[in-house]
């Protein structure tokens, strides 16, 4: 049997008798407990060099940056394998795969049984949120890929200190992970070993994460979507809080009044582009900083205000479409020690994407390895970088503040080529609410499955609530309620509502609203309607601005486009909430009356304007 050896610095003696409990299971040749230290990480990722998973880019124009190509098979995060085994089904929903505790757990003894042999475990200690505060969450995830294992140095706080934090007996959320390739003896490896079977395994009552197949993303950084959504949504029911999908962004006016705002868009619509934004010509003096740019975890303060964090540590971003003009700060951000994932490569070892610059250079080499053919994608459209977020010019000085920042609005945004609004206020916070649960959004890249089909979207957490979607909107009612009256007796005001929309289109498919920069005229807006100094037109769907309400200075953005990105049709408004019935319907009799009720006086107001 695999040595476990723990190293000196664990004194936990129920976590080392569980990394021996999996080591039988996976039977792994050999265990290395990570201590986050930069020695660790070159040497894994010499390792990795070595075995051809990753290569090294070209220093001077990269410094520390190693690019790594998936398996064509493993690309994004697969939702129909991904799982929320609650004890009782109605526990996990209608929108949630689900399969027995009990069943579970039988199937993946078995496939996980000497899933790991030949290879090495790596013991993984992480925080989500800054080490040691009262609102983090610590995770050892078990893994034998080694690109995992780097990668969390970047997204989470991986290292030896969480030890200190965990002390002899302290709480941590055990995470699984094998890419289920094991190796006979003398079996070569290939460059990205993963199998073709896939399951992405959630127990929210016992708070465990396994995770089966996949090295990929979300399906194999478990601190992320595992662990600080779905398990930590489950959590947040139970303790009064919410774990979110969504950046948090701090925007400054030429005054020095700042707010910041919380925006939920779905899977690659916008987030971490939102969260980095450079205000554009005409807004000298205003300033944007980045708290986080895809999860925040969301707490009610003792004045009725909502402070929220950014539990991880880097971002974990889509390549494709970002450059120096859609993105600069990310752009910034990516000049040195990053990691990159089906990019492409010039023969000079330098990266590029889709959308990196107009012109494709020459001797290119596609993220599956092969010389790029034109009309072909160079790089895959879900290809990332993983970067720590300390990097980004734009990072606001309270990121890893444990207080938390206090949250002014929430915007929710899906990707709709037609039927919603460049912008809308809520009513209040039921409407919110029932906008958010409702909301929209065209398929993309980030997940397995067919792409550009809208689908709803409850909060941009379809893929991440880990519990019943139908008690999630109870549970932001609720919380609502309970902070609204808190807010009310401490002279505060619950955060408006805005839903957005970036991605309207025109009749020849483009896209009609400038977006990326140009989103500041939006939320400038926002932030005037929050301080009581906006004006705005009261629709049957929300309160919208006027063309002559949005500030134009520096862009030439005639009334016709802007009448083209908000323009309210009443046959699609009229069919747009009929389809929301598929959705109610599908959730059953624990949806809120609220939202049903809500549902038939939008459906009144639209039908009679
Ligand atoms: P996840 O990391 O998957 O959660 O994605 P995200 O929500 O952070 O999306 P991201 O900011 O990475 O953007 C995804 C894609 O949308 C990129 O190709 C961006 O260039 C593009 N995009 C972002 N913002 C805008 C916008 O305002 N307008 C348009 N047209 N495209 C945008
Ligand atoms: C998303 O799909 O929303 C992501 C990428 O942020 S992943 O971490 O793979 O889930
Ligand atoms: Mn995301």
């Amino acid at each position: 049997m695999t040595q476990v050896n723990a190293p000196e610095f664990v004194r936990h003696p129920k976590l080392i008798a569980w990394v021996e409990e999996i080591a039988k299971l996976t039977k792994p040749a050999k265990i290395e407990w990570c201590d986050g230290s930069a020695e660790e990480y070159q040497r894994l990722i010499d390792l990795m060099i070595a075995n051809g998973t990753m290569q090294q880019l070209n220093q001077e124009k990269h410094p520390g940056s190693y690019l790594a190509n998936s398996d064509p098979s493993d690309v994004a995060r697969v939702e129909d394998r991904t799982y929320i085994c609650s004890e009782n089904q109605e526990d996990a929903g209608a929108t949630n795969n689900w399969v027995a505790p009990a069943e579970m757990r039988a199937k993946l003894n078995g496939l996980f049984d000497g899933a790991m042999e030949g290879r090495t475990m790596y013991v993984v200690p992480f925080s989500m949120g800054p080490l040691g505060s009262h609102i983090a969450h610590i995770g050892i995830e078990l893994t034998d890929s080694p690109y995992v294992a780097v990668s969390m140095t970047k997204m989470a706080r991986m290292g030896k200190a969480v030890y200190d934090v965990l002390g002899t007996d302290g709480e941590f959320i055990p995470c699984v992970h094998t890419v289920a390739a094991p190796l006979k003896d003398g079996q070569k490896d290939v460059a990205w070993p993963c199998n073709n079977e896939k399951y992405i395994v959630h127990y929210p009552e016992t708070r465990e994460i396994w995770s089966y197949g996949s090295g990929y993303g979300g399906n194999a950084l478990l601190g992320k979507k595992c662990l600080a959504l779905r398990i930590a949504s489950a959590m947040g029911r139970e303790q009064g809080w919410l774990a979110e999908h969504m950046l948090i962004l701090g925007v400054t006016n030429p005054q020095g009044e700042k707010h910041y705002i919380a925006a939920a868009f779905p899977s690659a619509c916008g987030k971490t582009n939102f969260a980095m934004l450079i205000p554009p010509a005409g807004y000298e003096g205003w300033k944007i900083e980045t708290v986080g740019d895809d999860i925040a975890w969301i707490k009610p303060g003792e004045d009725g205000r909502l402070y929220a964090i950014n539990p991880e540590a880097g971002f974990f971003g889509v390549a494709p479409g970002t450059n120096t003009k859609t993105n600069p700060n990310c752009m910034a951000t990516l000049t040195k020690d990053v990691i990159y994932t089906n990019v492409a490569v010039t023969d000079n070892g330098e990266i590029w994407w889709e959308g990196l610059s107009k012109e494709v250079p020459a001797n290119l080499t596609n993220w599956k390895g092969q010389p790029h053919v034109e009309g072909e994608k160079a790089a895959h459209p879900n290809a990332r970088f993983t970067v720590s977020a300390g990097q980004c010019p734009s990072i606001d000085a309270d990121w890893e503040n444990p207080a938390g920042v206090p949250i002014s609005a929430f915007i929710f945004g899906g990707r709709r080529a037609d039927t919603v609004p460049l912008v809308s206020e809520a009513f209040d916070w039921v409407d919110g609410v029932y906008k958010a649960a409702t909301m929209g959004s065209e398929t993309t890249a980030a997940a397995v499955g067919q792409q550009g089909i809208v689908r709803r979207d409850p909060f941009a957490m379809l893929p991440f609530a880990g519990y019943n979607m139908a008690d999630y909107f109870g549970h932001w009612l609720q919380l609502g309620q309970e902070v609204g009256a808190k807010a009310e007796a401490a002279g505060n005001k619950l955060p408006k509502i805005f839903n957005v929309n970036w991605f309207r289109r025109d009749a020849e498919g483009n896209f009609v609203w400038p977006g990326f920069g140009q989103n500041m005229r939006v939320l400038e807006w926002i932030i005037d309607r929050c301080e009581g100094r906006a004006e705005a037109t009261e629709t049957p769907i929300g309160y919208v601005p006027t063309y002559e309400q949005l500030n134009w200075t520096g862009i030439d953005f005639s009334k016709e486009q802007f009448n083209t990105v908000t323009a309210q049709d009443k046959d699609q408004w009229i069919k747009e909430l009929e389809s929301h019935t598929e959705l109610f319907t599908k959730l059953g009799d624990r949806l809120p009356q609220a939202l049903k009720d809500r549902q038939n006086e939008l459906l009144a107001a639209v039908k009679s304007a």
